[in-house]
């Protein structure tokens, strides 16, 4: 039995074939005292949250011998809700599809809208989750180009998607791993290309828009049916542990997912704790004008140490350069040994820091600072 489970591996059984020889996502997770690498939020949920959500979830456990309500359509009124008085656009339960977060939301997409033999494409480099749902739902992966400054080269995008005319294109803004926030102006154009070259659906990724100096790109909506807004409470509500994402679109893309969503996908406990989350929005989103704040604070004092930063409507902060993705990982293997551990996502030059407590972004300061010293010297 033992010789078995040391000679058998992955690749021995008989797995899809364009799953051989791939290796799951995942931020390394170290034991260290500063950890700045997977875009979370620092604050804890305050105390009067935690106990309501206690409340809450006690009273779905007296109804768990239930399946859940199927349309989460409490939660969905409360999502649309938030989405109407903080994005510039009125949201109805029908716009709102809600999801085990915004991971599980993009795959129902690409599990309703790509699938084997049609594509997606994104623009490089972004969050890499987009290719690898598309790998596993069997979608194609296309990946389009930037410029030198991580913004979207709008002609070369709009080219792309003439030649691939893929079923999917993803825009993602605030973008991750960049932090560059897309212009309207931008998504409209890349709409229109889509619409001429199939049509395909347009997902906008908008996970760190709360942290944005811009407004959601959410009016886009408006006579635009083949557009999507995909949301989390994973950032803004600090509530990654939670796993809760959703989405805003036409009420037909929202009855398009139904096809793909298993039954009962959204736990009880889920709705109700998502649910007493979002009663304490205004306590939360106070929590992110200090993160933006410190954000800000990040990317002046990176810049006075002598550091290149991409300009970030984020939660988290690119910085560089480092000679190549060599330079990078050694400057982020030097961080790590002064207890801070970043993220090093293969953008060769880069690395990105995430806005922690004040406390935290001093200990990753003090770091780089020292860093820049033994590179100076
Ligand atoms: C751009 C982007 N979209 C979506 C997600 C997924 O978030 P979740 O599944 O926690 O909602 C992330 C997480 O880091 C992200 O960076």
């Amino acid at each position: 039995m033992s010789d078995q489970n040391d000679t058998i591996g992955i690749d021995d059984l008989p797995i899809r074939e364009e799953l051989k020889g791939q290796s799951p996502y995942g931020a390394p997770q170290l034991d260290v005292p500063v950890q700045l690498n997977t875009n979370e939020n620092p604050y804890p949920l305050p105390e009067p949250l935690v106990a309501r959500i206690a409340e809450r979830v006690a009273e779905a456990a007296r109804g768990l011998n239930r399946y859940p309500d199927r349309d989460a359509v409490e939660l969905r009124t409360e999502l649309a809700r938030y989405l109407t008085r903080t994005g510039g656009h009125p949201v109805g339960v029908a716009n709102v599809w809600a999801a085990n977060g915004s991971n599980e939301v993009l795959q129902q997409l690409l599990q309703t809208f790509g699938g084997p033999g049609r594509t997606a494409i994104g623009f490089e480099p972004s969050y890499s989750m987009h290719a690898l749902i598309a790998r596993g739902t069997g979608t194609g992966w296309i990946s389009g180009p930037r410029n030198e400054d991580f913004t979207i080269d709008v002609a070369a995008a709009e080219a792309a998607i003439a030649a691939h005319r893929p079923d999917v294109v993803f825009v993602t803004s605030p973008n991750n791993p960049t932090g560059t926030a897309v212009e309207a102006d931008v998504v409209e154009r890349l709409y229109t290309a889509a619409q001429a070259a199939k049509p395909s659906l347009v997902v906008v990724d908008e996970a760190y828009v709360e942290f944005s100096h811009r407004d959601s790109l959410l009016p886009l909506l408006e006579g635009r049916p083949h557009l999507v807004v995909s949301r989390t409470m994973s950032k803004a509500f600090g509530a990654a542990g939670l796993r809760l994402g959703y989405l805003a679109a036409h009420p037909a893309v929202v009855d398009a997912v139904q096809l793909v969503r298993l039954p009962y996908h959204l736990s009880a406990v889920t709705q109700a704790t998502a649910l007493a989350a979002l009663e304490h929005t205004d306590t939360l989103l106070g929590y992110v004008e200090q993160l933006k704040a410190e954000r800000d604070r990040l990317v002046a004092e990176l810049r006075a140490i002598g550091y290149e930063v991409t300009e970030s409507d984020a939660n988290f902060v690119q910085f560089g350069r480092f000679d190549g993705a060599e330079g990078s990982h050694a400057a982020w293997r030097r961080i790590l040994d002064r207890g801070v551990l970043v993220r090093d996502n293969g953008v060769p030059g880069w690395l990105r820091v995430t806005a922690g407590t004040p406390e935290e972004n001093d200990a990753f300061l003090d770091a780089v600072r020292e860093l820049k010293k033994e590179q100076n010297a």
